[in-house]
Parts: C-alpha cells; structure tokens; sequence
C-alpha cells in the first residue's frame, strides 16, 4: 500500500490545483494507496532556506536547524513513499509556496567532502500534479521539468507530472468529466509505481 503524501502549493486552498489533485487522489485511493494532503498555504510558520548549511551536519536526517512547521512536513515526506508537488503555474516557476517548500528540502541532501551527493529521498517515488491558465508551452513544462529534476537530483523515481492546462476556475475544473477521469487514472498509476 502505497503512502502518498501531496504539498498543495497553491494559495487558493479550493483552486484549480487542488480541485485536480484531489481527483488524482481519488484514483490513487481507490487503487488502494493512502494520502495526506499537507496545504502548505495553511502552515502558520514557513520560511525559506537561510542557507546556514546546518543541515549538513546531520548525515542520517535532514538536520534543518529553522525551527518552523516545515520540520512536521520534512518527518511527513520521510514517511511516504510517494510525494506529489502539486502546484499552478506562477510566471513560468511553481507557485511561491511550493518553491519556498522545495528550497527548504535541500536539507535532505547531504554533500560528501569527496564531491558524491546523497539524498534522504533515494529510492522514494515523486510525481508532479501541475495546473495552468496557458498551453502546456506556457510555463507548465518548465515547472514539470524542475519537479523531474528535482527527483533525478535525489535518487527518486520520477512518476511523471499530470499536466491540466487552459484552466478557467475551479467551478469548471470540478464539472469536468474527462479531465477528472484523466486525473483518477494518472492516481491510479502513481498508487501502483
Ligand atoms: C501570479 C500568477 C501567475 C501566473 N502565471 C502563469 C504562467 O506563467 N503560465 C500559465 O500558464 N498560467 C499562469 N497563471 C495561471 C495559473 O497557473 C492557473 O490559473 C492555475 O490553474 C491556478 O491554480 P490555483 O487556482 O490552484 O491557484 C498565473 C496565475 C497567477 C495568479
């Protein structure tokens, strides 16, 4: 059984992104996963990296040394074995809640003075949940291609990213019969890997 955890990172708690993930979701369920949906908009305290590199006094944890609730979302992406970024599109980058959380998982990687990198992330899988106002060209391959190296950077299996371009609001998204069949079976998929 498959445990999933997703970082919405949208500022919309009931946009576009999280109207299509929890269809992904749904899928991945019903394939018989489990999922937590952590809305990284809802943390009361989150804060960039500070790039004070005490994280890299700490081989077998992630060792951030910002005491925010970031430390409850970095023991939560240690226990899933599937983590979903899930986020819109903002000016060709994923959204700025998202990227403060990507930032903050650079603790995870662990630096040897022999120049090898090692990641808390190895061997965990990692999908891309990614929404847009635009084509796919406008800035949604972009942020589907930091979230793939992102995983290639740590060792992690790359699911691939459920792409839901040319999005209105979330009204429509949520009447949209074929998209959330596409969605359920991108989750159905991602339960299984
Ligand atoms: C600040 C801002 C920047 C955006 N930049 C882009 C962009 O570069 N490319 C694009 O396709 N859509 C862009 N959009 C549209 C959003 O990606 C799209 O509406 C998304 O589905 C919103 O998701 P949400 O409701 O979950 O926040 C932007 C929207 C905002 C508010």
């Amino acid at each position: 059984m498959a445990r999933i955890l997703a970082l919405q990172g949208s500022p919309r708690v009931q946009g576009n992104t999280r109207a299509v993930l929890d269809f992904v979701l749904e899928g991945a369920t019903a394939a018989g996963a489990v999922a937590d949906v952590i809305d990284l908009i809802g943390l009361k305290h989150l804060s960039g990296c500070r790039e004070c590199f005490a994280c890299q006094g700490q081989d077998d944890a992630p060792g951030c040394a910002v005491d925010d609730d970031m430390q409850l979302v970095l023991r939560q992406t240690l226990a899933s074995d599937v983590l979903v970024l899930a986020t819109p599109v903002f000016c060709w980058s994923p959204s700025w809640v998202l990227k403060m959380a990507l930032d903050r998982l650079y603790c995870m990687f662990k630096f040897g003075d022999d120049g090898q990198v090692r990641c808390l992330l190895e061997g965990q899988a990692v999908a891309g949940v990614i929404t847009a106002g635009g084509g796919n060209n406008d800035g949604a391959d972009l942020v589907e291609e930091t979230c793939r190296r992102m995983a290639r950077y740590s060792g992690a299996r790359w699911l691939g990213a459920f792409v839901a371009p040319n999005l209105k609001g979330p009204v429509a998204v949520r009447g949209d019969h074929a998209l959330a069949e596409r969605a359920r079976a991108f989750g159905r998929q991602i339960a299984r890997a």
